[in-house]
């Protein structure tokens, strides 16, 4: 069993990672190796941020250790709200008032097309990789379901007509952002 620390405290990014990665990995959170403070992501990119993050724990604890980094990638606001997305409306991760000032912003708004993007860093025997994943769709105009976190509710990958919230955790991991990625960094594990 390989033991790797991603880097979150989230419990849905946790179980669909949990669900991609598979059974041969033994993966612990930052609760789990006592880091209980906010990581800083001060970073002016998903990548910086997701490289901050795993830096921050390898240099703690001395694991192999994953973080990702998610943006949503408005086209029509000129890929807002992308590295912002978990404070566009507040600064308390209040996703609620997230989707909210999303609609807002869209109101009147044809170009509904969007993207969702995550970086992961690895740091894996101290050497450090990046792997990313997307998934393009739209943003509709009102919320819909109540799976899944975030902007789930308002984010309809194309091919579909609903949207991440009402799709099994199965069928959002199958096609998502974080899914792919976290397929990537499979192979990258598995070399
Ligand atoms: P983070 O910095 O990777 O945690 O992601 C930033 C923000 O993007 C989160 O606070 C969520 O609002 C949003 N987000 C990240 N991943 C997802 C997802 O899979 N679905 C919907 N929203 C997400």
């Amino acid at each position: 069993m390989i033991k790797i620390v991603f880097a979150t405290n989230n419990a849905h990014k946790l179980s669909e990672v949990r669900a991609v990665l598979g059974n041969g990995y033994e993966l612990v959170t930052l609760k789990d190796v006592g880091i209980t403070e906010d990581i800083p992501e001060t970073g002016a990119t998903l990548d910086e941020n997701a490289s901050l993050k795993a830096r921050y724990v390898y240099e703690r604890t001395g694991l192999d250790c994953f973080a990702d980094d998610t943006g949503l990638e408005v086209e029509a606001l000129d890929g807002a709200p992308g590295v912002h997305s978990a404070r566009y409306a507040t600064d308390s991760h209040d996703f609620k008032a997230n989707n909210r000032k999303l609609l807002s912003e869209l109101s009147g708004t044809d170009n509904r097309r969007a993207r969702f993007r995550t970086v992961i860093s690895l740091i894996r025997d101290g050497i450090e990789q990046q792997v990313e994943g997307t998934v393009e769709g739209r943003i509709a105009t009102e919320e819909s379901g109540c799976e899944g976190f975030g902007y789930d509710p308002l984010f309809i990958p194309d091919g579909y007509d609903v949207t991440f919230a009402e799709m099994s955790a199965d069928e959002k991991n199958a096609i998502s952002h974080r899914g792919r990625a976290v397929a990537k960094l499979v192979e990258i594990l598995q070399k």
